[in-house]
């Protein structure tokens, strides 16, 4: 499968047919740039992958919450993943309706219940027996009945970063199967006249390219599953989470032909509505984040490309060690050599790439960070009072503008100074 940024017959780094360069022009940097057009043909292809056991996709919000990202994912039929009121109001005011939201998270409060149930939102995945109190008294003072699944521990460690894994028993994640814990939670959601027993969750944690670990957290959800419903239970729904991973080195689509095989191989015909929460794998290599060379400077041992993104912009190389390729937006010349590319913030862990071999580049020079559709701009921050980035969307042959980048004046103005005596 191709990437959706090429390089066109001039050697110049386009996405949807629209050279980066001119976008960078046009919109300023540091600037994201999607692919809608990607975005919808690989949450196509999930939805067909995942379509022998009638897959319902819930899109995971925290991935990419541009309103025009969760509109064009609703457009084609995706529901929402959300984990805080402000999600819910995100994916309602992109158009997602509220039976199509899963509300996951484990410290949803009140009012976010609340809010929750008033929109009339399909499914609460709940993960302590103190949540599932809380959901009952709210319901309860409604006069509504909620839909409740129970998010589970499965105790399946997959192989990824540790601070994105979350399917150990150790995590803050989910109630254990083992022990009866699970089983007895759930008895207690059914006999609870103001909640629905909607069914089980499960998510243990994201990026995970071997699809071992999720083939025994399913079986083992299936396990748990079938011996509740051999109690009578009902249990309607497995919501199999997200966390696909995806290629940070090649940034070409997700395959999800063997994840599909999979997840039919543990479910077909088991009788549950199947339900997902994707949301790397539908966005992430979909998205690129713009930049500008301010300064190159020779260091004793290195060289520091200084630019004009930063970890306030893109904070997973900083808080992952994660990978992002950065490349040229103009044709590339010969390797000239490792740099690091760093933005202006005030820290040594401000980096975007370190010790990459790049091309002879000089102060003005277009760079774009790939792979960075998904916890992107999400997980932006003013820190060193920087606006984040702005967020463009290229769908058709045509570029939008989904947020512009907000201007220092805008954030100054959310601030009281008190009246100092
Ligand atoms: N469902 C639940 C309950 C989740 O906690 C997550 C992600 C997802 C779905 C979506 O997972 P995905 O398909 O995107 O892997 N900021 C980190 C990733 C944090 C993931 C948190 N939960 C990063 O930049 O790598």
């Amino acid at each position: 499968m191709t990437s959706s940024f090429t390089r066109d017959d001039e050697g110049r780094l386009t996405v949807g047919g629209l050279p980066l360069e001119d976008i960078a022009a046009t919109h300023g940097t540091p600037l994201y740039v999607y692919s809608g057009d990607g975005i919808r043909a690989d949450y196509r292809n999930f939805a067909a992958a995942v379509a022998p056991v009638d897959g319902k996709v819930h899109f995971a919000l925290k991935a990419n919450s541009a309103l025009g990202v969760i509109a064009l994912l609703a457009s084609q039929g995706a529901g929402a993943d959300i984990v805080s009121g402000g999600e819910l109001q995100r994916a309602l005011a992109a158009g997602v309706p509220a039976a199509k939201i899963v509300f996951s998270g484990v410290g949803k409060t009140t009012a976010e219940i609340g809010a929750a149930l008033d929109a009339g939102i399909g499914q609460i995945n709940a993960e302590s027996a103190a949540e599932v109190e809380a959901i009952s008294r709210i319901a309860a003072t409604r006069g509504v009945v909620a839909p409740v699944a129970l998010r589970v521990n499965v105790d399946v460690a997959p192989d990824t970063h540790a601070k994105i894994s979350t399917g150990q028993r150790s995590t803050k994640f989910g109630v254990s199967i083992s022990q009866n814990e699970a089983a007895a939670l759930y008895r207690r959601l059914a006999d609870d006249s103001h909640i629905r027993p909607a069914g089980l969750a499960v998510h243990i944690g994201s990026q995970i390219c071997d699809l071992d670990p999720f083939e025994r957290a399913y079986t083992a959800l299936l396990e748990f599953s079938s011996a509740l419903r051999g109690e009578g239970l009902p249990v309607p729904t497995l919501d199999l989470g997200g966390g696909i991973g995806v290629d940070y080195d090649a940034g070409t689509p997700t395959d999800f032909t063997d994840y599909g095989k999979l997840v039919s191989k543990v479910f077909y015909d088991s009788g549950f509505q199947i339900g997902f929460e994707p949301g790397r794998s539908i966005v992430a290599n979909n998205g690129a984040l713009l930049t500008r060379v301010i300064y190159i400077k020779d260091g004793d041992n290195k060289r520091f490309v200084i630019v004009d993104a930063a970890m306030n912009d893109l904070l997973r190389p900083t808080l992952y060690e994660a990978y992002h390729a950065v490349l040229p937006l103009a044709p590339t010349g010969a390797l000239e050599g490792p740099a690091d590319i760093v933005g202006p913030v005030c820290e040594t862990g401000d980096y975007l790439a370190q010790d990459r071999m790049m091309p002879a580049l000089a102060e003005g020079d277009g760079l774009a960070v790939m792979s960075a559709g998904a916890y992107g701009a999400v997980m932006a921050s003013s820190y060193n009072s920087r606006p984040p980035a702005g967020e463009v969307m290229v769908l058709d042959g045509e570029c939008h503008v989904l947020r512009r980048q907000r201007d220092i004046a805008e954030l100054l103005a959310e601030e009281v100074i008190p009246v100092l005596s």
